[in-house]
Formats: C-alpha cells, sequence, structure tokens
C-alpha cells in the first residue's frame, strides 16, 4: 500500500507557498507517495477538510500568491484535545507524515503536533517549512515569502519617492514586521531611504522621533527634495502618531518640512512570488519530503543557514542548499531572534544601526 502524507499551510499567508505545495506534491508524486492537502491550516486537519493533490492539481501553481490550500489561526489546535482530534483525523485517513508551512507559530504546532509525548504508540512524522515574510524564524536565511515583500516594498517605495520629490515632501513608510524589522531594515537599504525604524534598536519613541526630525532638517539643508523613513510595524507607536510627533519636533526645530505616511500593510503579503521565493520555496519543498522520505521527523528544511547548531542539525542528503534542523532547535532560536538575544538578531540591529547615518549621506 502508497504512504500517504498531507500537507498544510498555516498562519499569515506568504507569496511562494503555493510553490512549497506544487513541490511536495510533484516530488511525492516521484517518490510514490500520495498526498493529501488540508484546507485552512490546522483548523482542516480538526475537521478533517482534506483533498487528494496530484500533479495535474498543481499545475501553474507556482507562479501564484497566496495559498491554493488557504490559512487559518486555529486556537483550537494549541489544546491536546484539538491536537488529539487532529492525530485521529490523520490516522483515519491513513496519513502518517505531515508537511506544515508556516512561520513560528505554524512550527511550534508542527512540534506539537508530532509530539512523541502525545503521539503516543502511533507516531506520526511531521517536516516543517518556514514561510513568513517576516524573515523571523531562527536557522533559516530565508524564509519563504521574504524576498517578494522585499520587491513589494522596493517597488512601493519607489513610487511614493517620486511623488514625495515633485512635492518636496518627507514620507513615513510603514512595513509589515510585528515582530520583526528584518523587512524594514533590508528594504531600507534596497529603497535608498534615508532613516530606517526598528524595534530592535531598543531606542525611545523619543529618540527615534528626533533622529527622524534631524535627519529631515540635515536633508533640507542639503536641498534634497525628498526623504523616505521606513518604519517597522513593530515599532511601538503607529504611524500617524509618529507623524504628528515628527512634525512637532520639525517645528520645535524652526523646520517647514510637509510630511506624509503611507502604511502598506497587508500589498506586502500578496502578489506573486518572486523568482527567488519560488527557487527556495521549491527546493525546501523537495528536501522535506525526501525528510519525510528517509524516516526523518520533528524538524525543519532550513534554506542555507550559514552554519548547523551545535547539536539538533544536519544538511540535507537531497539538496547542498538546505539542512534539517530540528524543531525544538528553531523554536530556541526563533524566540532568541524576537528577543534580540541571538548573534543574528545583534548582527541585524548593530548593522543597521551603524548604516543610519550612511543612508543619507
Ligand atoms: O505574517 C506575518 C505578518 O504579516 C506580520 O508582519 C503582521 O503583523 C501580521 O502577519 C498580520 O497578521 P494578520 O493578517 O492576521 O492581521
Amino acid at each position: 500500500m502508497r504512504r500517504r502524507i498531507a500537507v498544510l499551510t498555516s498562519g499569515g499567508d506568504a507569496p511562494g507557498m503555493n510553490a512549497a505545495i506544487r513541490a511536495v506534491v510533484l516530488v511525492a508524486a516521484d517518490l510514490e507517495i500520495d498526498v493529501v492537502g488540508v484546507r485552512a491550516g490546522y483548523a482542516g486537519l480538526i475537521d478533517a477538510d482534506f483533498v487528494d493533490l496530484g500533479p495535474d492539481d498543481v499545475v501553474d501553481l507556482i507562479r501564484q500568491g497566496g495559498t491554493a490550500l488557504g490559512s487559518a489561526r486555529c486556537p483550537a489546535f494549541t489544546t491536546r484535545e484539538g491536537r488529539d482530534t487532529a492525530r485521529r483525523r490523520l490516522a483515519d485517513a491513513r496519513i502518517d507524515g505531515v508537511v506544515v508551512i508556516g512561520g513560528n507559530g505554524s512550527l511550534a504546532g508542527a512540534r506539537a503536533l508530532g509530539d512523541p509525548n502525545e503521539c503516543g504508540p502511533r507516531p506520526l512524522a511531521v517536516v516543517g517549512i518556514p514561510a513568513s515574510i517576516d524573515n523571523d524564524i531562527g536557522h533559516t536565511r530565508l524564509a519563504i515569502g521574504v524576498d517578494t515583500a522585499m520587491n513589494t516594498i522596493v517597488e512601493a517605495c519607489d513610487k511614493i519617492a517620486d511623488t514625495a520629490a515633485a512635492h518636496d515632501r518627507a514620507f513615513i513608510v510603514e512595513v509589515m514586521g510585528r515582530e520583526c524589522g528584518y523587512l524594514a531594515m533590508a528594504t531600507s537599504v534596497a529603497a535608498g531611504a534615508d532613516v530606517v525604524l526598528f524595534r530592535e534598536s531598543g531606542k525611545s519613541i523619543e529618540a527615534l522621533v528626533d533622529e527622524v526630525a534631524d535627519a529631515l532638517v540635515e536633508l533640507r539643508a542639503k536641498g534634497r527634495r525628498r526623504a523616505l523613513v521606513v518604519k517597522a510595524e513593530g515599532v511601538q507607536a503607529p504611524a500617524d502618531a509618529l507623524k504628528r510627533r515628527v512634525d512637532a519636533a520639525l517645528a520645535a526645530r524652526g523646520a517647514a518640512v510637509e510630511t506624509r505616511v503611507t502604511v502598506l500593510g497587508h500589498i506586502v503579503r500578496g502578489g506573486r512570488p518572486s523568482a527567488t521565493d519560488r527557487l527556495v520555496a521549491t527546493r525546501l519543498g523537495h528536501a522535506a519530503v525526501r525528510a519525510l522520505a528517509d524516516g526523518r521527523a520533528g524538524v525543519m528544511a532550513a534554506w542555507s543557514p550559514g552554519r548547523l547548531p551545535a547539536s539538533g542539525g544536519e544538511w540535507s542528503k537531497a539538496d547542498p542548499r538546505c539542512a534539517l534542523i530540528d524543531l525544538d532547535e528553531v523554536l530556541a532560536e526563533t524566540a532568541r531572534l524576537l528577543d534580540a538575544a541571538s548573534p543574528e538578531a545583534a548582527w541585524r540591529a548593530q548593522v543597521f544601526d551603524r548604516m543610519g547615518h550612511v543612508l543619507r549621506l
């Protein structure tokens, strides 16, 4: 009898999730494994909302944004009862492996779903694939969706820069990233912004307001006709409130700079995946299914981590750019990244803080 595995997408959608689903289906078909798609993430597991997926069902999926399986945040799954129901549904459908495509919360769900202490005598092999536009997942250089989101932000900033220059204005552009400022940091460089604001800098709102006001005065003195401030969503001041405080600080400095705010919001999460996201998603999907076929469980397929953790990680045998990292290790490193406590988080904060001055030279 052929083996059956399930695939689901969970949490905030990310461009490239569909490319990962497609890769899972195609690689599994090649290995003579059947794939069942789960609709609406963990909620679909609890409701047994399953659909058989074969190569014919994923034609052209690689180009599509969002997720064809749908996604959801599922409070019921955080309970033992919810997870037991999900495991029963999988067992009833003869499924013994699951690929979970999603972010931090989804990977925590993946660990709990496959937890040997909860599974009892019927083990369930769960492998995660990181997908989150925020790039907030530990031990993977990129999560699926980050590259497309960055391209969307840069394109939007280029457009905003045109109208800003036409009217001699300063724009505060807020980008997604509730707990992680990576998108703001990276796109500030790529968009040629003048100032970047992110939570990990640890600066007070007063300090950030002064930094923006000083920068705008400096740019005005240089005769620059436009200014671009990229602000991460995670900075604890809504963009409008920040603008009001910057306006007051500018007035106090006797500077007449007209400011505007653009909150990009969910625009950043949508759209056709970039070539990089398609490639990364496809290769991660490949590595994840190969890992399941090799009997691995409780790991995440990671993209090109600089190095492996001291324990709980190995390079994928299927792809030299991919690694298989224990989910426990991934979740611990993710927590450190979000706390700005990991070397990677410290590096990001330091480099971009130092860049702050260089940005507007
Ligand atoms: O997927 C991550 C993320 O996009 C965050 O950057 C953002 O704060 C959040 O999701 C928004 O979630 P929701 O779509 O549930 O409002």
